[in-house]
């Protein structure tokens, strides 16, 4: 390798970040040499944070946590006694549901699918349109919300202050606050916060262990970077770059459009990039459900989107893979799957 290539190489990784790398990756007849730096780049990109971030107004304590869960699991939180958080949001299921989209009070049929909760503590918009900024903020919203648990929040506090369990867990949570709305909000974002999917293969890869993906997998990661530029939208650990688009999936819903002033093309039919941290466990997928398999996703994107209108992002296009290209994808997907130790759910206090 001679040096003046290399550092060309370095030169064009620091001047643009990842378009230098997929340049590098790209150029003909550059060496394994170089291709493997490139592709160690390109890992760094994807390497697991340290500890999980908690705000400072909501610091985390473990009785925060044991509280939040509790919360969390409890179907005394809705007006029909019998829908909690897990119900939708289901650990066995990914921390979804597994439909196409959910199913509320009074057995009713939402319009969109259950997203999961997995590794939000790093989110920075929240709902698949980002109506919510943080977790403190989001829990409040489907306890009350007619379609789903259906329980005013004034009739939620009677209802925990009527648990004679419970207030010793408040008062150790957030002692001298009353339980209130804001404190039921703070466990359950405390809680969630330590919903983290564990390391999958990926990440063994990512760290240097080359046998830890197949050669398939290995080859599906250099077309997410690469060819299939799946990297504009799903890029970090948690592949998810928290901002939306469309993508051109069919449908009369407008998504972000619905919050943005009428009359712009950008935003409509825009959703939250979703992060594909253990995709692979929560089929069907997109915010209605609409895509049944990750082969049928990729398929979406070789194409270019299935409808193509004025919003459709820049970054979508036809993407000319092979059939054997599309496999490495699906393969590469699949390496992102963490096997987790089973939830933990918890005795609900009397
Ligand atoms: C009836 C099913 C259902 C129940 C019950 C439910 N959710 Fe959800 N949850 C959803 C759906 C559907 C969405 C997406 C809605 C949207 O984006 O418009 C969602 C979105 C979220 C999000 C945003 C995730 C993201 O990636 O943006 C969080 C966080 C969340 N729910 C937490 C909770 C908590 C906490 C509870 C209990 C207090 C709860 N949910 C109860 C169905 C449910
Ligand atoms: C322009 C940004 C963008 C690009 C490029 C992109 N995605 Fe996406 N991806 C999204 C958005 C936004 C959604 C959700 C769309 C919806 O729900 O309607 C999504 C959804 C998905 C889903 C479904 C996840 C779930 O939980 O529902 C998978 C899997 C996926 N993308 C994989 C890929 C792959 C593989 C590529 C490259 C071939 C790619 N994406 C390229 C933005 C993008």
């Amino acid at each position: 390798v001679s040096a003046g290539r290399k550092f060309a190489i370095v030169v064009a990784i620091a001047a643009s970040g990842l378009a230098g790398l997929i340049a590098s990756l790209t150029v003909a007849g550059a060496s394994a040499t170089e291709s493997r730096e490139a592709i160690d780049q390109l890992k760094a990109e994807y390497a697991r944070p340290g500890a999980v971030p908690h705000p400072e107004d909501n610091a985390f304590t473990p009785e925060r946590e044991r509280l939040g869960r509790m919360l969390f699991f409890d179907p005394r939180l809705s007006g029909s006694g019998w829908i909690s958080c897990a119900s939708c949001h289901n650990p066995g299921l990914s921390w979804g549901d597994g439909l196409p989209r959910a199913i509320g009070h009074g057995m009713q049929q939402l319009g969109r699918r259950t997203p999961t909760v997995l590794n939000l503590a790093w989110a920075e918009a929240l709902f698949w349109d980002g109506r919510a900024d943080t977790l403190e903020q989001q829990a409040l919203g489907p306890i009350e919300a007619a379609g789903e648990m259906n329980l005013p929040l004034d009739e939620m506090v009677k209802r925990l202050e009527h648990i004679p369990g419970y207030e010793p867990h408040f008062d150790r949570a957030y002692p001298g606050e009353a339980i209130s709305p804001e404190t039921v909000a703070k466990a359950i974002a405390t809680f969630e916060r330590g919903i983290v999917s564990g390391e999958a293969p990926f990440d063994r890869w990512v760290a240097g262990r080359e046998d830890a993906m197949s050669a398939a997998a290995q080859r599906g990661f250099v077309l997410f970077n690469g060819k299939a530029g799946c990297h504009a939208c799903h890029a970090g650990w948690r592949l998810t770059n928290d901002s939306f688009h469309d993508i051109g999936v069919a449908g009369e819903d407008v998504g972000r459009g619905a919050l943005l002033p009428p009359g712009m093309d950008v935003g409509r039919f825009a959703f939250k990039t979703p992060t594909l941290r253990n995709v692979a466990l929560r089929a069907p997928y997109m915010h209605d459900g609409s895509i049944a398999t990750l082969e049928d996703v990729v398929d979406l994107y070789n194409r270019g989107g299935v409808v193509k209108r004025p919003s459709l992002s820049p970054d979508i296009k036809p993407l000319e893979l092979t059939a054997a290209e599309q496999h490495d994808l699906v393969a590469f997907m699949k390496t992102l799957t963490s096997h987790d130790p089973e939830a933990r759910v918890p005795a609900l206090p009397r």
